[in-house]
């Protein structure tokens, strides 16, 4: 019980005091966990034309509306270097790909 309080807190602690108005990824398996692992094989692949040039990650946010860079040491599926727009309503960001300024310093601008 203590231990699991302090454990999650140790996980959140980075995300929310990087800044709590933008949007950033967020450590997996904190709150948006499906409970279905397996992705259908054939919606998802319709998903990618509905969803402008934004492609579909596992890359969980926490959950403010906007883009920013991917930092795989919070979360292993929001690469370094690329660009995601965090979707309020899923918690889910999609990848716009590779930016500079996140390959360069971590952020949409340097
Ligand atoms: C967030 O995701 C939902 C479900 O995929 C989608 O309908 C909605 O348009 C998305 N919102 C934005 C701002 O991309």
């Amino acid at each position: 019980m203590k231990l699991t309080a302090i454990l999650s807190l140790l996980v959140l602690a980075p995300v929310a005091l990087a800044n709590p108005l933008e949007p950033g990824p967020a450590a997996e398996g904190l709150e948006v966990r499906e409970a279905a692992p397996e992705p259908e094989p054939f919606g998802s692949l319709e998903n990618i034309f509905e969803k402008r040039s934004c492609k579909a990650t596992k890359c969980v946010c926490n959950k403010v509306q906007g883009q920013f860079c991917g930092n795989t040491k919070i979360n292993a599926a929001c690469l370094n270097s690329h660009v995601y727009e965090c979707n309020r309503s899923t918690g889910k960001a999609c990848d716009y790909g590779v930016r500079n300024s996140c390959k360069k310093c971590g952020k949409l601008s340097c």
